[in-house]
């Protein structure tokens, strides 16, 4: 068997602190180095995971033992810096929603395939079983025609980074969702958003995406709600699905009865960082690409848009 992946993460805050614990962890990946620009995080967490510590990502990325990287950074400098890792000839996973606007994610995806590198974002959300269980039903049709999907994402989310608003943060996860299960583009976008406690940033959205064949579906997100609901509602025209992000718990209902298929609780990350060295070291099909995170940002665009001028936004 091919030796462990060899790989880093630059921007080891909050969240890229968990990818170098999981990478630390797993027996597919070695973890070599991490990079932070604040030197005393870089510091700690390098001596936490047992990894080399860099401040400057251009100087880790001269490493040529590194073969893959993680990027964790604010959300308006993930495509900056994906593209410089992409240049160097690294494998990247970079965290959603990939990049801050459309022109950037086009980029980092133009220039994966011209250094032909493996590009992924990290939609967390699709390593769930539960998840893959309703995509296997739309597929088999166990769910008969799937007609409409709602997605709720609420709970209060004090003003941190402020980098980007919640239709970017927030929504994506679910954007990303509603097109996977589709498994195609919306052809319209409606939304309102609006700033109730955040300064910069729209805090409240509600999109509506409509389907080719009158199917549609509802994102509900905000970070306002005092507490936490992560909920997915399929409905097709022979049962309902819905799946709790937060406990994993799956319940299928029919016209004859409710059931709760039950999976082993497992930690996505690991899923999905398992899966990244897969792709690269044993060439396992992409769960997700770089073009699918392209696409779920431009609707994500469209619905500020929409918000923005009032109207609907037709893609087709
Ligand atoms: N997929 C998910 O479920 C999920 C969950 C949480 C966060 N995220 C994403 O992860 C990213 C980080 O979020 P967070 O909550 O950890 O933020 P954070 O502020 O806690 O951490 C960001 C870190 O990146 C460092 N940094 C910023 N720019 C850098 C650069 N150019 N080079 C090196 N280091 C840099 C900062 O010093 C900080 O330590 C965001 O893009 C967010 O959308 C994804």
């Amino acid at each position: 068997m091919r030796d462990r992946l060899r790989v880093a993460v630059i921007g080891t805050g909050f969240w890229g602190r968990n990818h170098a614990r999981v990478y630390k962890e797993l027996a597919e990946t070695e973890l070599l180095a991490i990079c932070d620009i604040d030197p005393e995080r870089a510091r700690s967490v390098a001596k936490q995971f047992g990894a080399k510590p860099y401040t400057n990502a251009a100087r880790m990325l001269r490493n040529k033992d590194i073969e893959a990287v993680s990027v964790c950074t604010w959300s308006t400098s993930l495509a900056k810096e994906a593209i410089r890792a992409a240049e160097a000839g690294k494998h990247v996973l970079v965290e959603k929603p990939m990049a801050e606007d459309m022109k950037q994610a086009e980029k980092l995806v133009e220039t994966a395939r011209r250094k032909r590198v493996h590009l992924t974002v990290g939609f967390l959300m699709r390593f769930i079983p539960g998840l893959q269980h309703i995509k296997k039903a739309v597929e088999t049709k166990e769910i008969g025609e799937l007609v409409c999907a709602t997605a709720k994402r609420v709970s209060q989310w004090p003003e941190r980074i402020g980098d980007i608003g919640v239709v970017k943060d927030t929504a994506i996860h679910d954007i990303d969702v509603v097109l996977y299960l589709f498994g195609e583009d919306p052809i319209a976008v409606y939304a309102k958003t609006g700033t109730m406690r955040h300064k910069k940033f729209e805090d409240y959205a509600q999109i509506m995406l409509t389907f080719e064949r009158g199917k549609s579906a509802f994102i509900e997100s905000n970070w306002l709600t005092p507490y936490k609901t992560r909920v997915l509602t399929a409905t097709g025209s022979e049962a309902i699905m819905t799946l709790d992000y937060i406990t994993q718990e799956l319940t299928v209902e029919d016209a004859e009865e409710t059931v709760r298929p039950r999976y082993p609780m497992q930690e996505p990350l690991k899923l999905e960082l398992q899966h990244f060295a897969n792709c690269i070291t044993k060439k396992e099909r992409p769960l997700i690409t770089g073009l699918q995170g392209l696409r779920a940002l431009r609707i994500a665009e469209a619905a500020l848009k929409s918000s923005a001028t009032g109207k609907i936004v037709k893609l087709k």
